[in-house]
């Protein structure tokens, strides 16, 4: 294995909240259970608790806010060119809130990985913990889940599929507990994703999860 791992994949990983699954990764490039590293984290919210977890772990964090009137091709630019400044290998969306055009993405093929606290296919945009857990307390359902796919381009929570787990809501869960279940799955799938992504080239990993070459 250690011959194919590539020690010096730089990930920039993108927050608007939290951070907590930005700590996860964080803490497994210290571990060395994601031979990569945090290049930079990148931030839409000057007050996200994400940039102050950059801080602390002496990783470069910048917030990058959307000016009065500006259009979201213009930011989805500009943002482009602070995270390239950072020469990432690996873009990570862990919690962004902002669905970025191909003014971003464009410059970026088969790069960026987003992290969904639902099963493929099911539940795309926000809350979709609080919705899933809604639907289990209808009788409707009885497992949600985790994934983590490619972001192609502007399709919400949509994308080549790169891993994903469930998490069954159980009779006895109330919100919090299953929500804290859904974020240690998140936490654990997402650090497995990028191993594996830093453990191969990144350009034949995306090609495996097929995405356009
Ligand atoms: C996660 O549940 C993620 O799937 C969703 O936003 C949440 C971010 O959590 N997109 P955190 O900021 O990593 O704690």
């Amino acid at each position: 294995m250690a011959s194919a791992t590539n020690p010096t994949t730089r990930l920039v990983v993108l927050v608007s909240g939290n951070g907590s699954n930005l700590q996860a990764i964080i803490d497994a490039c210290a571990d060395g259970s994601i031979p990569g590293r945090v290049a930079a984290v990148v931030s839409d919210n000057a007050d996200a608790f994400g940039l102050q977890r950059a801080v602390r772990a002496g990783v470069p964090s910048v917030h990058v806010g959307r000016r009065d009137g500006e259009s979201r091709n213009d930011y989805d630019a500009r943002l482009a060119d602070v995270v390239a400044g950072f020469a990432p290998d690996v873009i990570v969306l862990a919690g962004w809130m902002r669905i970025l055009t191909a003014d971003f993405l464009g410059w970026f093929p088969a790069r960026v990985i987003n992290l969904h606290p639902a099963l493929p296919g099911e539940l795309p945009g926000t809350r979709a913990i609080e919705r899933a857990w809604q639907e289990a307390m209808a009788g409707e359902r009885t497992v949600s889940g985790v994934m983590v796919h490619l972001v192609p381009d502007e399709g919400v929570d949509d994308g080549p599929v790169l891993a994903s787990a469930d998490v069954p809501i159980r009779p006895d869960d109330t919100l919090e507990t299953f929500e804290q279940r859904v974020h240690d799955t998140e936490h654990r799938v997402l650090v497995d994703t990028i191993r594996t992504l830093c453990e191969q080239p990144t350009r034949a990993k995306m090609n495996n999860a097929g995405a356009p070459t």
